[in-house]
């Protein structure tokens, strides 16, 4: 929609999130809630996008990056920061969405049809039907229903609060009348500040076309709070989980399974209960995750199986068909195809060859204290229970690591490498000691 422009009011204090992080960072499903309107907003193809924020919220300007940022200099309220927004505005005509930052998960089908809507000369409001309108501006309606005003909860009486139909916080304005009305607003309310609703009653009363289309509720949720957080997490998390199944992954609990908003799952891909996907994994066809595993920056290659129990840090690989069993910790690693490494294990800054087994109780120490080191295994090799290769250090194609060594130094392909003290056996030993001591303690 090339004669669209995009502003998301984002320089609300955010009072009610008590954090120092400004509210339109805080994270749904991996991304800063900002990104989530953003892409919502980049998938419409406007002009334009400028985003408001409040002085000094430069990691917000970063965020929305390359987009324009316009500084509202004092938190006036929402009018006042749409002004700003509408003043930085390069693109002067068409229609002009107004978005708040703090409302992610609207859909954008559902902006599309919000844009639709807006006649010429006039604007279109984002309306919804939450289960607790508590908080939410009221939208007032005549017989026609035509949109005359919307009434902010601490400003309503006890009649308006009994309406259902709500403001999502979401508007398309033609652009021909929205600088006039922004100009009108007056901050004589309960708050002392210039909403941005008004804009609907000054509409209305200049004899502009002003209506409303609904959306469902879940994409609707305002976040003020920590448990309104929370709640559009819910939701996410439930869209999430749907799409995943669509998409042709079994989820044993889909309840408890998390997922990041760019998570990608391959087909007849099998998750077990408890598993929590963070931001930057990509699951092949045929994978099992097994239970309680927690992944991050990852990509799993066709036919792998990862856990129970497992955990994957950026940025790491798992093969084709490779294996990483229960208490497996792989960071900044890559398993090649086939690779095993089956049971509580420490693989840091390694690359591990093709079909190579990496034995229980292995630990690669790649810190010294002040650098990471990185280590190699080779194609087939063997590395014995409870061993410990400490960095830098190659491990040769097929060579053979005995259980419980500490390698220091490169082991060629195909050799043997042991690095502990030998057994020693004594004969008799222990018998006969404990037949000493029994007849000391009998007196
Ligand atoms: C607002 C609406 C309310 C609607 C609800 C939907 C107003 C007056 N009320 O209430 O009708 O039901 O959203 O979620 O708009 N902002 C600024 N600068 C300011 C003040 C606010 O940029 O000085 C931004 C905020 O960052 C936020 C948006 O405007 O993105 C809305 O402000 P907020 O304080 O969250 O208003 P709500 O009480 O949620
Ligand atoms: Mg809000």
């Amino acid at each position: 929609m090339s004669n669209l422009s995009c502003i998301i009011l984002a320089a609300g204090r955010g009072t009610r999130m008590k954090s120092d992080t400004p509210k339109v960072l805080h994270a749904l499903g991996g991304w800063p809630m900002i990104h989530h309107v953003v892409k919502t907003c980049e998938a419409l193809k406007p002009a334009e996008i400028v985003a408001v924020i409040a002085p000094g919220m430069d990691d917000v300007a970063a965020e929305v990056k390359p987009h324009a940022t316009a500084v509202q200099e004092k938190q006036l309220g929402s009018g006042d920061a749409a002004r700003a927004g509408t003043a930085a505005l390069k693109n002067k005509t068409g229609k002009v969405l107004i978005l708040a930052g703090d409302v992610p998960l609207i859909q954008t089908e559902t902006l599309e049809a919000l844009v639709e809507e807006t006649a010429d000369g006039g604007l279109c409001v984002l309306a919804f039907t939450p289960s607790d309108p508590t908080g939410y501006g009221r939208l007032i309606t005549d017989d026609d229903l035509n949109v005359t005003a919307i009434v902010e909860d601490r400003d309503a009486t006890a009649e308006q609060k009994n309406i259902v139909l709500c403001n999502a916080g979401a508007y398309c304005v033609d652009a021909k009348i929205l600088p006039g009305l922004l100009e009108k607003l007056s901050s004589s309310n309960a708050q002392n500040e210039f909403y941005l609703t008004d804009i609907v009653a000054l509409a209305a009363a200049q004899g502009a076309a002003c209506s409303y289309v609904e959306a469902p509720a879940f994409e609707t949720l305002g976040v003020n709070s920590r448990s309104q957080l929370a709640e559009a997490e819910g939701e996410l998390q439930n869209y999430l989980r749907a799409r995943a199944m669509f998409d042709g992954a079994t989820l044993i609990d889909p309840m408890t399974t998390y997922f990041a908003m760019d998570t990608k799952l391959g087909r007849d891909v099998i998750i077990e209960p408890g598993v929590y996907f963070g931001p930057g994994v990509t699951v092949a066809d045929n994978v099992t995750i097994h239970a309680y595993s927690y992944l991050e920056g990852v990509t799993i290659g066709k036919g792998a199986s990862v856990g129970p129990f497992a955990r994957v840090r950026p940025t790491s690989e798992i093969g084709e068909g490779a294996t990483i069993g229960n208490f497996i910790e792989v960071n900044r690693s890559v398993l090649k195809a086939g690779a095993k490494s089956k049971h509580l294990s420490y693989l840091g800054d390694a690359v591990i060859g093709e079909k190579a087994n990496i034995g229980a109780g292995t630990v690669i120490a790649n810190y010294d204290g002040f650098d990471k080191l990185a280590s190699e295994v080779g194609k087939g090799a063997f590395v014995g229970s409870n061993s410990t290769l400490i960095a830098p250090v190659k491990i040769g194609d097929g060579a053979y690591v005995g259980a419980a060594s500490a390698i220091t130094e490169d082991v060629p392909a195909g050799s043997l490498a042991v690095a502990r003290a030998r057994t020693i056996i004594r004969d008799g030993w222990a018998a006969l000691r404990n037949a000493t001591k029994q007849k000391k303690k009998a007196g």
